[in-house]
Order: C-alpha cells, then structure tokens, then sequence
C-alpha cells in the first residue's frame, strides 16, 4: 500500500487529501499539523473549512484510508510520498518585506522532513513558491548524513475555494514538474499514479521544475489581471455612463477572450491572488527585471483602487460623512460559499469606513464575530500565519464599539443609513428590500459592490442605488467622489 502524509491540514492540505483518498482507496492517507485545534476539527463533525461536497467526501473516508493527526513525525517517517502544503505568507519584515514570499514553514517542514526520515522518498511541493525554491529544498534534503535520496516535485494546486470538490474531481489539468534524470521521471510517474486514477491522462501536464513552479503564480497572476482590467473598465464606466455588464458580455463573446472571470468586484480577495503577484513582483525584482516587476504590481495597485474608490463612493454620496451613520455591511467573506476572510475587500472597505468613523453592522452567513473582529484588527499580512502564531496583542485603528457583528440581513440594516454589499451570498438577492426600506433611516442608500441586487427594482422602493460599474443615480452624478 502507498502511503502518503501531507504536512498542512488547511485549505488546500484538507480537501486535495480527502479527495486523494476517496479516488484512491489502496492509499493511505494521512494528513499532519501541528496546529492541535485544527486536527481536532477535522477529526470532529465540525470541520475547520466550510466547503461544498466536502463533509460527504471525508466522511467516507476518514478512518479507513484517511486519517488526520499531530503526530507530524511519525506519519512523515512512514511515508512514500510526502506533500508539504504549509502557508507560504508574505515577509512582513526584513529582506523583501511586502513582497516576497515568506519560506520560514516551509523550510522548517524539510527540516524536519530531512531528520525523521529513514527511506527514501518523493517531496511533492503542493503549497506556491517562489520559482527555484525546490532547489533550496533539494539542499536542505540532500545535506543529510544518512546517505537517504529524496526526489522533489513541484505539483501545485489550482483549486478555487467554494468549488474545492468540484475542482478537485474534475480539474482542468494536474501538473507535475519534476527533474529530466531518470530517478525524477520515475518520481514524477509514481505521481501520476495517484492522480490517474480518476483524472484522464492528457489531463495530466508533466514540465520541469522551474516551469511547474513558475507556472502556479503566472495562472494566479493572469487570473487577476482580467479582473483588474474589468475593475478599471467599471471607473471609466461610471465617468462616461457606459454599463460594465454590457461591456464584459462584448467582450467575452470573442472567443480570443471567452466570457469567464470578467465580473467586476468590488476587488479580489483570497490568500492567493495578492500574495502571489507580489511574489512574482519581488521575483522579477531579484532577476534585474523590473519593467516586468511594475507590470504586474499595477494588477494589485487597480485592486486596491477598487477597494478605495468603493470607499470614497459611499462617504461621498452620504453628504461627505459617515461619522456616527450605521452602515450595514452584507457579507464579509471573499466570495460566496467560503467561510474563508484572508485578504477579503470587506477588510479594507470596513476599516477605510471606520476612519470616516462609520458604526458598522455586519453579516455574513459563514463568517464568526471573532474572525470578524480579528480580521480588522490585525497588521497587513500577519493573517497568513498559524493562528496561534499571530501578533497577540494587534493594534487597530478603530474603537471596538463601532463595530457589531448580527445574525441576519434585517438586523444588519435595521435603523441603517446605508448597505454596503461585499460578497455575493445568494441569499441577498432573495430579501426582501421593501421591508428593509421601511426600517432604514432616509435617503436609504445601497452599495452594490457585488452585482447582487436588481437596481432598478430597488430604485422604484425608493433606494438610492450605486452598482459598481453601472450608470450613476442623478443623485451619485451630483455628489461625486474623489476616486
Ligand atoms: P492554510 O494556512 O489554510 O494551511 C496551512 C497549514 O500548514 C496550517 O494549518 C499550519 O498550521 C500548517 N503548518 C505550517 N507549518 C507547519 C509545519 N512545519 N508542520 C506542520 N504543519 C504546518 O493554507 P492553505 O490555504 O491551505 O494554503 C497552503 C498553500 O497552498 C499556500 O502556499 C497557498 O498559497 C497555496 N494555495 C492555496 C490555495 C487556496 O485556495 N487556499 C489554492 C492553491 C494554492
Ligand atoms: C484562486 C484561483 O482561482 C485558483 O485557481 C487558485 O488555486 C487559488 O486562487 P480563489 O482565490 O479561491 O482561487 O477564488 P477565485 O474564484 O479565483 O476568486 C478570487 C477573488 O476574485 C474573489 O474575491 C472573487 O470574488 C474575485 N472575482 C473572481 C472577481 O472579482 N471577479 C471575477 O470575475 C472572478
């Protein structure tokens, strides 16, 4: 039997595990961290991530071939193939801080790795690193005085977080880079293996390490550059009146472009996007490009452009003052279906309202009070490390009282003077506006930075309606915002 452990139970370590697992049952599986709360919950009826489809797949297996556990040693010992799916954060501090990606877990799991093991084994890098990192890896590895031979994979992951299971079970591509010798062809075929059971082989893309590597953070950089090339559309739609839906739909229909990921936001979230274009960023830096460097950084800077311009929209259209209004905020998530807040908009659009001194009220259907106080309070960055592992005494630039955190929509904008919309929940779309116009303070505004709400139905309630990108109100076009 071919055992594999997997060093993070996160995210990615979590889902892409079970999934092994359940497409693979003569493997055995066992996923290790050594952060103790987090193993309990997956080992609990409450699993640590709200993900779709995911509870049936790990109920299924969990306790015969998948198993999650804090004994990291004694699962890494065991193993014929090793993933190591840590958090690789932004530095914060030091050489590259704000850019470059900090190695500090993963370096500590090859450690490690490289100290416990007896046997030989394949390291497959499953978390996104910087390109070349599998060669300090292999140094780490190979400075063993055990005469142990470790081959190393890069195999990184493409999932999105809300489609994790579907993703999974049917990827667009599994890629594995490997080292054009011999032993790394074999360790790029034993994972192969794995994957071929239930993902078709012209599915499967084999490369060189570099290019595998270099391969994850250029997916994620393109990604968000179609959606920050949509966001810079939607400001110049809002300047000439022309409506940024329209405009995606024309766009898309040419099939040199295609019609997916062109949804203008509010601004991208997620653990990836921004983190790993600041990579690339710091990369190019280091290889004396940096004509491509700015390239790239211009994605993130229109990202957060969106976010401030968003901002600036609502205290503008409120009289140029927030000061003492309740806003209701309606989702905080980074998209629908995640319960999942790292680097979500509704970070940066609550704090730039709490400076105008805005008193917040916030829902989301998946996201803790407690998440949601963290998040505002802590430093840019320092969301990406182990929780126990975080700043313990953060400073925030708010008073505590400004912000509450309710049980449902009514509650949020019960006496509010305006709604801000910051994830797409499905079940904002189903309210029912009338009754919220009712109880909210007049002029009633309402921020769409989703595309949730039908504006013109709620203009006939009485609403003043801003949707990113559409055609301003009379009222917008009279007050307008410093962008
Ligand atoms: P995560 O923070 O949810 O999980 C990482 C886990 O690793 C944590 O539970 C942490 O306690 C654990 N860990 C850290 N150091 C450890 C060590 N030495 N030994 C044992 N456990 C250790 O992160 P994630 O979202 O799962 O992302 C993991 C990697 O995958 C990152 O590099 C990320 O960029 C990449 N990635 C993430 C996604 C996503 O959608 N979240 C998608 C593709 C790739
Ligand atoms: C992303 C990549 O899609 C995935 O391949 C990679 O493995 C990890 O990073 P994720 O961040 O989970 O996945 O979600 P994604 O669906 O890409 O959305 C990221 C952000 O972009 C969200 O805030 C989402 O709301 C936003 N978005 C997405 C838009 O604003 N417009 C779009 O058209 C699509």
């Amino acid at each position: 039997m071919v055992k594999i452990c997997c060093i993070g139970a996160g995210y990615v370590g979590g889902p892409t595990m079970a999934v092994i697992a359940l497409k693979c049952p003569s493997v055995e599986v066992a996923v290790v961290d050594i952060w103790d709360k987090r193993i309990a919950a997956w080992n609990s009826d409450q699993l640590p991530i709200y993900e779709p489809g995911l509870d049936d797949v790990v109920k299924q297996c969990r306790g015969k071939n998948l198993f999650f556990s804090t004994d990291v040693k004694k699962h890494v010992k065991e193993a014929d193939i090793v993933f190591v799916s840590v958090n690789t954060p932004t530095k914060t501090t030091g050489l590259g801080a704000g850019k470059a990606a900090d190695l500090t877990y993963w370096e500590s799991a090859a450690r490690m790795i490289a100290d416990v093991s007896e046997s030989s084994k394949v390291v497959v890098e499953k978390s996104t690193v910087p390109v070349k990192t599998a060669e300090a890896i292999e140094k780490i590895l190979s400075h063993n005085s055990k005469g142990i031979k470790f081959q190393i994979l890069s195999n990184p992951e493409f999932l999105a977080e809300g489609t994790a299971i579907q993703d999974l079970f049917n990827p667009d591509r599994v890629l594995i880079g490997g080292r054009e010798t011999p032993e790394g062809q074999e360790a790029i075929q034993a994972l192969k293996d794995v994957y071929a059971q239930w993902v078709s082989e012209d599915r499967i893309i084999t490369t060189n390490l570099w290019s595998a590597e270099l391969s994850k953070l250029a997916a994620n950089a393109f990604l968000a550059q179609r959606i920050s090339s949509v966001n810079a559309m939607s400001a110049l739609c809002e300047a000439t009146g022309a409506n940024v839906s329209q405009v995606s739909h024309a766009i898309g229909k040419d099939t040199r472009i295609g019609p997916k990921f062109l949804n203008t936001s509010v601004g991208f979230g997620g653990s990836c996007f921004q983190k790993d274009i600041l990579n690339l960023v710091y990369i190019c830096e280091c290889n004396g490009l940096p004509e491509v460097a700015e390239y790239w950084r211009q994605v993130v800077k229109i990202n957060d452009y969106q976010k401030s311009r968003f901002v600036n929209r609502v205290v503008a259209s409120m009289f140029n003052t927030v000061s003492t209004k309740k806003i209701a905020i309606l989702g905080f998530a980074f998209k629908k279906d995640t319960g999942d807040t790292r680097e979500t908009p509704a970070i940066d659009v609550c704090k730039g309202l709490l400076v105008d001194k805005a008193e917040l009220s916030i829902y989301d259907p998946q996201v803790t009070q407690d998440q949601i106080q963290r998040d505002l309070t802590l430093r840019k960055f320092d969301w990406d490390h182990p929780i126990h592992l975080q700043p313990v005494n953060p400073t925030s630039c708010f008073n505590v009282d400004q912000v509450k955190v309710v049980r449902d929509a009514y509650e949020a904008t019960k006496g509010a003077h305006g709604i801000c919309i910051l994830t797409e929940w499905d079940e904002f779309k189903s309210l029912d506006y009338n009754k919220i116009y009712e109880n909210m303070q007049k002029p009633a505004f309402i921020f769409d930075g989703r595309y949730v709400i039908d504006a013109d139905k709620l203009r006939e309630i009485g609403f003043i309606v801003f949707s990113i990108g559409k055609p301003l109100d009379a009222w917008l076009k009279d007050m307008p915002a410093v962008v």
